[in-house]
């Protein structure tokens, strides 16, 4: 997937509602009763979806912190539906160059969805530390995890997954990125700050009439074998036809795998 368009994000929103964990959303629902008014720190949050999703769930008086470094994605988030109950504040600052100027002071709830496989193992320590100092519970949705599984299969997908995998963990501007292995070391990290962490599932599932999705998806992975293998195109390009005509024919299952994450402190 190349940058992070509007567009994008608004094909993969409703994917990603359906996706989520039911169980360690409603824990994060039981924790949220303890406070009157919640204080919620959303990274990268893009359009705002994960607010979009988590907001009229959690209830009650909530005040939002949305941070991204594209002002045109931060922009989009006035598709939050505000309520008298909630206040939206939204901060345009780069997680890597200006991350010391965060504020973590009075926040409950650090949250972030799609973000955490893009980041470095010294980025995540960084966020653990400071969700510690500041006794916030963390909630981190949709973290890839390394599983793609097509159906029907198809000869060369196990060698596309492998690149895709390793594309992952090149830099996508936070250092080296620990792509799926993101989820379960930030599980590690925190439970060493004596967090009570559970990761759950949270997979994609796509079915034969997700044209659009599976579409972008296989066009972002094929540039993304390309980068990591720039020779090896003929192969590539066959399979990409392939993977084309039964998407287009809707004979084409996807499942992309996700964890969730729920920690407390
Ligand atoms: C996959 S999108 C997820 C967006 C949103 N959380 C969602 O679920 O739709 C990743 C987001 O990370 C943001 N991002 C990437 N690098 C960043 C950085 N260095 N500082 C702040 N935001 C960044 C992008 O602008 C994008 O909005």
């Amino acid at each position: 997937m190349s940058g992070f368009s509007a567009e994008w994000l608004a094909l993969r929103e409703p994917v990603d509602a359906a996706s989520r964990n039911g169980e360690l959303t409603t824990q994060l629902l039981n924790w949220r009763q303890q406070f009157n008014t919640l204080s919620v720190l959303d990274l990268a949050s893009g359009t705002g979806a994960n607010a979009r999703f988590l907001a009229p769930m959690l209830g009650g008086e909530q005040h939002w912190r949305l941070i991204d470094h594209d002002p045109k994605l931060l922009a989009q988030s006035a598709r939050l539906p505000l309520t008298a109950c909630w206040r939206i504040e939204r901060h345009c600052l780069d997680l890597v160059s200006a991350k010391e100027s965060l504020d973590f002071q009075n926040i409950h709830l650090v949250t972030a969805s799609a973000l955490i496989d893009l980041v470095s193992a010294e980025w995540l320590e960084w966020l653990a530390q400071h969700c510690r100092k500041a006794q916030a519970a963390i909630f981190i949705a949709l973290s890839y995890d390394g599983v793609l599984v097509w159906d029907p299969a198809l000869k060369d997908d196990e060698r596309v997954r492998a690149w895709v995998n390793r594309h992952q963990q090149t830099n996508k501007g936070f250092g080296p990125a620990l792509g799926p292995l993101a989820a379960p070391e930030f599980k590690t990290m925190l439970e060493r700050l004596n967090y009570r962490a559970e990761l759950r599932p949270s997979p994609w599932q796509l079915g034969p009439e997700q044209i659009a999705m599976q579409t972008a998806l296989l066009k972002g992975w094929v540039e993304a074998a390309r980068e990591i293998a720039p020779g090896s195109t003929h192969w590539l390009n066959e399979w990409a036809a392939q993977r084309r005509s039964l998407i287009e024919q809707q004979d084409s299952r996807l499942t992309v795998g996700h964890w969730d994450l729920f920690a407390q402190p």
